[in-house]
């Protein structure tokens, strides 16, 4: 079920690398280095619409191929090619369906930084967190998952590959 959106709306399916610390960034970057599980997102969005703010597409700086990105800003002077640009939660939300609908995509992927993760908790049906073995320091993090509002139903460890940082584990909560 979803948590906040209208029934028509696709569900909303949060992803997310998190350490220890429940820290995902700093300085507007990644505070780690991990392509295993880039990979994995590469994977678990492709051919999906992706809401994300401007910090996160600025720290991706262009657009994915195979995804459609709905990056979220205030400013109504941002703009880049490619992708398609909200000014408001609601009509980043409406242009999402409405691409997910044209790519044939089951679900919406809300793919940060913290700000929009802590604007889409309350309506989001699943979460795919990336549980990284690092506390990093950073400025950016995710909120607290609440157990009695979520459901952990799976759980899969990944040793640190060559060109990881660290260890990770990843973890889906549905909720309740
Ligand atoms: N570990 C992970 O999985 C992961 C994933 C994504 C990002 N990150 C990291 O997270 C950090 C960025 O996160 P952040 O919280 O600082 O920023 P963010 O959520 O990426 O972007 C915030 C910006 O989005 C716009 N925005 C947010 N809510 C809005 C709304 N309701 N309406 C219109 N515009 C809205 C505003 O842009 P304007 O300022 O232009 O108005 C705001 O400054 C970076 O370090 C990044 O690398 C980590």
């Amino acid at each position: 079920m979803n948590g906040g959106v209208t029934p028509h709306h696709p569900p909303v399916v949060l992803v997310v690398a998190v350490g220890k610390n429940g820290v995902i960034g700093g300085e507007g970057r990644l505070p780690w280095r991990l392509p295993s599980d880039l990979k994995r997102f590469k994977a678990v969005t492709m051919g999906k619409p992706m809401l994300m703010g401007r910090k996160t597409f600025e720290a991706i700086g262009r657009p994915l191929p195979g995804r459609e990105m709905i990056v979220l800003t205030r400013g109504p002077v941002f703009t880049s090619p490619g992708i398609h640009v909200a000014h408001t939660l609601d009509d980043g939300l409406k242009c999402a369906a409405d691409c997910a609908r044209t790519m044939g995509a089951s679900e919406v992927i809300v793919a940060g930084g913290g700000e929009l993760y802590r604007q889409t908790l309350a309506m989001a049906s699943r979460l795919d967190v990336t549980q990284v073995d690092l506390s990093p320091v950073g400025d950016a993090t995710f909120p607290h998952i609440d157990d009695t509002i979520w459901r952990e139903t799976s759980r899969t460890k990944f040793t640190k590959g060559e060109k990881d940082d660290a260890s990770f584990t990843v973890v889906i909560f549905e909720r309740r």
